[in-house]
C-alpha cells in the first residue's frame, strides 16, 4: 500500500494539483455524493437496540454510516453498505442518555464530535469512567463491558468505528435484558429485534436469545481507571507523525496503528490539522480510506470530481483512485482518517 503522498516536497507540482483540483469542481458529480454522508443527511434509527424503549436510554439515535455495524434492527438505514473492512457508525444522545452496558467482539472506537461524554467500564459500570470532549478519541478493546453517557447540557454527536465487516453482535449486560422485559422488545437468538408492544409476534422456529449469563460476564476483561485512560487519546494529543506529516500546513498524528494504541484493530486511525489553503495533493491508497470532518470547510478530490465538505460529513474514497484535499476555509480544519490496516492480529 501507498499512503505517501505523490509530491510533498515540489511546490510547482503542488500548484499544479491545486489548480487541478478547482478545475475539477465543475466535473460530474455522481461519485462524490454517493461517497459523502453529510451531518444534515444522517438518518437515525430510534429502535436499533434492545434498550431503546429503557427509561434513560430511550432517546439515542444510532446511525450506520458505512456497513451495518450491530444493529439489531434489520430495518435500520445503512448510507454505505459497500464493505470497508470497518463499519463506521454514530450515537446522538440527548443529555442525561446513556447507552448500556455492552460488549463487543471487535474493536470499538469512538470520536467525540460534540459534547461531553462519560464513559463507563464494567457490568454496571463501577470498573472504570473517563470524561471525553470534543476531539478526544476512546479505543475499547473486545471482550469488555462499555456504556456511555452525555453528560453536558446539549445534545452530543459520537463518530464510532467497530472492526471487520462483520463486527458480530452485542453482548449486552444481564441488566440490560431485564429491564427491557417491561417495554416489549425481545432480542432473538439471531441477534434480531421483535416489537410484541407494537402486536409483532415472535416468529416460528425463533426464541428470545438468552440472558447473558454469569460465566460470560466473568469471562470478560475488567480495567483499571490507569488501563482506560491508556485507551484515550486527548484533542491535541501529540503521537508519531503519519504520512501526510511532511506536507507544509499539515500536521498528521497517528492515534491508532503505531505509538501508544498500538494493539490490533484491523484499521488505523490518524488526525490530520490542515492549514487555510493547506492541501494534501492527490495520491492514492489501495485500501478503505474513510475521512471525519471535525471543523473546517474542505474541498475533497475523489476519482476526479470535487466537493466541498464540512462539519459531521464523513467521505469515503474508493480504493486505487487519486484523491486530494484541500482547506478551503478560514480556519483551521480538522478530520480523522480511518484506513484499512492489513498487518496481522497479534
Ligand atoms: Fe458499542
Amino acid at each position: 500500500m501507498s499512503a505517501q503522498p505523490s509530491s510533498t516536497d515540489n511546490r510547482p507540482e503542488r500548484a499544479r494539483e491545486r489548480n487541478s483540483m478547482v478545475t475539477n469542481e465543475t466535473t460530474r458529480p455522481q461519485i462524490a455524493s454517493a461517497r459523502i454522508v453529510r451531518y444534515g443527511d444522517l438518518r437515525p434509527c430510534f429502535n436499533a437496540f434492545i434498550d431503546t424503549r429503557t427509561p434513560g436510554s430511550d432517546k439515542k439515535e444510532n446511525f450506520t454510516i458505512i456497513g451495518p455495524g450491530v444493529s439489531e434492527n434489520p430495518a435500520q438505514h445503512v448510507h454505505i453498505s459497500e464493505p470497508h473492512g470497518f463499519n463506521i457508525g454514530g450515537a446522538r444522545q440527548p443529555p442525561g442518555c446513556t447507552n448500556s452496558q455492552h460488549s463487543h467482539e471487535t474493536a470499538e472506537v469512538f470520536f467525540v464530535h460534540s459534547g461531553q461524554w462519560r464513559f463507563d467500564l464494567g457490568e454496571h459500570g463501577e470498573d472504570a469512567s473517563v470524561e471525553l470532549n470534543p476531539g478526544d478519541l476512546i479505543s475499547i478493546p473486545t471482550g469488555v463491558f462499555r456504556g456511555f453517557t452525555n453528560i453536558g447540557t446539549d445534545t452530543g454527536f459520537l463518530w464510532a468505528v467497530l472492526g471487520g465487516d462483520d463486527p458480530g453482535r452485542v453482548l449486552w449486560a444481564p441488566k440490560v435484558f431485564e429491564m427491557a422485559k417491561e417495554y416489549g422488545l425481545v432480542l432473538l437468538d439471531d441477534g434480531s429485534l421483535v416489537d410484541l408492544a407494537s402486536g409483532d409476534a415472535i416468529p416460528p422456529g425463533k426464541a428470545p436469545m438468552p440472558p447473558t449469563s454469569r460465566d460470560q460476564v466473568a469471562a470478560l476483561s475488567r480495567f483499571t481507571p490507569a488501563e482506560l485512560e491508556a485507551c484515550v487519546a486527548r484533542a491535541g494529543a501529540s503521537g508519531p507523525k503519519g504520512a501526510m506529516g511532511s506536507l507544509p500546513g499539515v500536521a498528521d498524528t497517528v492515534l491508532i496503528g503505531s505509538g501508544r494504541m498500538n494493539w490490533h484493530h484491523g484499521f488505523k486511525v490518524s488526525k490530520l490539522v490542515i492549514e487555510p489553503s493547506g492541501v494534501v495533493p492527490s495520491h492514492e491508497f489501495t485500501g478503505a480510506d474513510v475521512w471525519f470532518v471535525q471543523s473546517g470547510t474542505v474541498e475533497v478530490s475523489i476519482a476526479g470530481e470535487s466537493a466541498k465538505v464540512g462539519p459531521g460529513d464523513t467521505i469515503t474514497f474508493p480504493a486505487n483512485s487519486p484523491r486530494a484535499l484541500r482547506n478551503v476555509g478560514q480556519a483551521r480544519a480538522e478530520l480523522v482518517c480511518v484506513r484499512t490496516d492489513n498487518r496481522a492480529a497479534a
